[in-house]
């Protein structure tokens, strides 16, 4: 006999967050069909708006789907063996438009000697844009945001940083930061509330405004057997730090099959 399992909250916003992709995927098909269109300048830039909006929409479901998927413990890693170097260009060329509309400057340092090493690329991906989309959020105009390597202390690991010079973290918040839905206090999210926009759709384009991410980062972090951490200053900036270690094999690879 089969036991049925009863459905917690948290399975059924699983469900729901779950088919919110697929109406989602219809509004993205078609606004897609509407960019081969002949369009005016102004229709043009409102349709620009509408598909970011839903891009930024779709990561957070995915993030979201994951992250629980993650505290399930039901997410396989899909690893293979990355150069971080490689990586790490790809990656920055990927967001440098988006630093660049915000007139940030964006270094990448890439000094860890380890060569390449297995890591799940897509989920490192997603962490990595978590940590730069907030980044880009909080970073002075005309900032500077560094994505880096270190090799790490101790044990066989990598580091992998983000560091922004935005108003740091207050330390009552650098560990519940890492918590599901949690948002620390921040000059930007006054802004928000003073603007009247916290809890609106579509507050900023560098981020989702809903505390999903750094949780995201954690638990793709603790997944790959590594930690994620934050130094930070407050007036000076942030530095969020992910400690990954070189020793995991993928599978197929013929070492352990
Ligand atoms: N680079 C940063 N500088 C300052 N504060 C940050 C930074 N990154 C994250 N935070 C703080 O951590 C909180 C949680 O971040 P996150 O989980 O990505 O959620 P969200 O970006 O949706 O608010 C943010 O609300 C903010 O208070
Ligand atoms: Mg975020």
């Amino acid at each position: 006999m089969t036991v049925k399992k009863k459905s917690t909250r948290e399975d059924v916003l699983h469900m729901v967050v779950h088919d919110m992709k697929g109406p989602l995927a219809v509004v993205m098909a078609n606004l897609d069909l509407l960019q081969t269109r002949r369009l005016s300048r102004g229709n043009r830039a409102l349709l620009g708006i509408a598909s970011r909006e839903c891009e930024t929409l779709h990561r957070m479901i995915q993030d979201l789907l994951e992250t629980g998927r993650m505290k399930r413990g039901e997410t396989e890693l899909n690893l293979s063996m990355v150069d971080l170097g490689g990586f790490l260009c790809a990656f920055c060329e990927k967001v440098a438009p988006m630093a660049a509309e915000r007139s940030v400057r964006l270094e990448l340092r890439h000094e860890c000697t380890a060569g390449p090493i297995a890591l799940d690329a897509h989920l490192l991906e997603r962490m990595l844009f978590n940590l730069v989309l907030n980044a880009l959020r909080h970073a002075r105009e005309n900032g500077r945001i560094v994505i880096g390597t270190e090799d790490g202390s101790g044990e066989p690991a990598v580091k992998l940083y983000v560091s922004d010079d935005g108003p740091g973290i207050a330390e009552k918040d650098r560990q519940r930061i890492f918590e599901l839905y949690h948002r620390g206090e921040s000059p930007e999210r006054n802004r928000e509330r003073n603007d009247g926009l916290e809890g609106g759709p579509g507050r900023d384009r560098y981020g989702s405004g809903s505390g999903i991410g750094l949780a995201f980062c954690r638990l793709a972090a603790e997944r790959h057997g590594g930690r994620i951490g934050v130094e930070s200053v407050p007036g000076r900036g942030s530095t969020f730090v992910v400690h990954l270690p070189t020793g995991l094999v993928p599978s197929g690879s013929g070492l352990f099959d």
